[in-house]
């Protein structure tokens, strides 16, 4: 390899150009010790190469996904990955990416490692998913919108009904308790329905200014008697000097209550819920954190929370962070969660700032 031309150091060139790469490179030699760690290898193990280079490449173990067993397929075996989905388990969370491997061979065509790069391919991951769901609500909409409406009419006679019945009942009479459980379910019957329409035909948001702490604390004071019911506090923190945001203030209202409440029924032995506003300069977006300390949710069960009808409580709809999910859409914006079994869940909306 010439090491000099004019004056200009070719080696240097080389170290730049794997240092600076967008993709991660991680090269291992024949002892398997980790000779090449880039900065986008750092910032997709969330590791600095400090920590990990010229030491044995099994101090990655527990982050690299099956990643490990390609690099080192290659190096024993010489066979070459292209093109291999992969998570990696960083020090943040998961990081979905493409994995590619090949065989590091000297000027003698000897075999002195291997080396695997790494493309960080969670964006297109996260825009995949939201295409999914987008497709997955238009056509259940469709169908719910029909049905709704059709439903609606016949709720509204027999409520309708039921307050005449209910007018000319005495206090002491045993139907008294009937009709209110009659009412009750009514009531349950068109809080459904409305939700389910409002879901199939999503309400266009009217956006204005809005002081999100504010709004924030007026969903605070709506939760308090619940919160207290299951023994749970509620703290919140606010980013200082957040602009305003422009939203459609009851639907977020909605969105956050939604996913406040969740918080609280999945602690039902008390617990914390902490409600923070986080200002992202960069994209100019604001996200709100709710987090608590309940049961969390397994994996499997989380692919599904915003599924119209999925539920797992008792006395669920299964609609909230369906309808959630739809508002935060039509504001431009969007809903992440991570979660913990046996820890807690954190919800982060994230809203374009106008
Ligand atoms: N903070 C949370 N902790 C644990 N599970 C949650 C949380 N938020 C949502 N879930 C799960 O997601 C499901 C769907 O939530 P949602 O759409 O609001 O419907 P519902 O509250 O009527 O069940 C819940 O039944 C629960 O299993
Ligand atoms: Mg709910």
């Amino acid at each position: 390899m010439p090491s000099k031309r004019d004056g200009f150091n070719i080696k240097d060139f080389y170290y730049y150009t794997i240092e600076c790469s967008s993709t991660g490179i991680v090269a291992i030699n024949n002892d398997e010790d980790l000779v090449i760690f880039n900065e986008a290898a750092e910032n997709i193990f969330g590791v600095s190469a400090r920590e990990v280079l010229y030491r044995p490449f099994s101090v990655l173990q527990n982050m690299t996904g099956n990643t490990d067993s390609l690099l080192l397929s290659t190096l024993h075996s010489g066979s070459v990955y292209e093109h291999v989905e992969a998570v990696i388990e960083s020090a943040s969370g998961p990081i979905n990416v493409m994995a590619y491997t090949d065989l590091v061979r000297n000027s003698e065509g000897q075999v002195i490692g291997a080396c695997l790069s790494l493309r960080d391919i969670t964006p297109q991951k996260q825009l995949e998913e939201q295409m999914y769901q987008t497709e997955k609500f238009s056509a259940i909409g469709e169908l719910a919108a029909g049905i709704a409406h059709e439903v609606r009419n016949p709720l509204t006679s027999v409520q309708g009904f039921l307050q005449l019945f209910a007018q000319n009942t005495g206090p002491e009479d045993p139907k008294k308790a009937y009709l209110e459980i009659m009412q009750k379910e009514i009531d349950r019957a068109n809080a459904i329905v409305k939700q389910f329409l409002l879901l199939a035909k999503p309400v266009l948001p009217i956006k204005k200014g809005t002081a999100m702490d504010k709004l924030i604390e007026e969903v605070v004071c709506l939760l308090q008697v619940e919160a207290g019911r299951y023994g749970v506090e509620i703290q919140t923190n606010y980013a200082k000097g957040l602009p305003l945001v422009a939203i459609d203030r009851e639907q977020i209202k909605q969105v956050l209550l939604n996913i406040c409440k969740n918080g609280i029924y999945a602690m039902p032995n008390g617990g914390l819920l902490s409600i923070e506003t986080e200002y992202e300069a960069v994209q100019n977006k604001v996200h709100v954190i709710i987090s608590d300390t309940g049961q969390g949710i397994d994996p499997f069960t989380l692919e599904k929370i915003f599924d119209p009808f999925f539920t797992t409580r008792a006395d669920g709809t299964g609609l909230g962070l369906t309808v959630s999910y739809k508002i935060v859409q039509n504001h431009e914006g969007k809903i992440e969660v991570r979660s913990e079994v046996g820890k807690g869940t954190t919800f982060r909306v994230i809203l374009p700032l106008t």
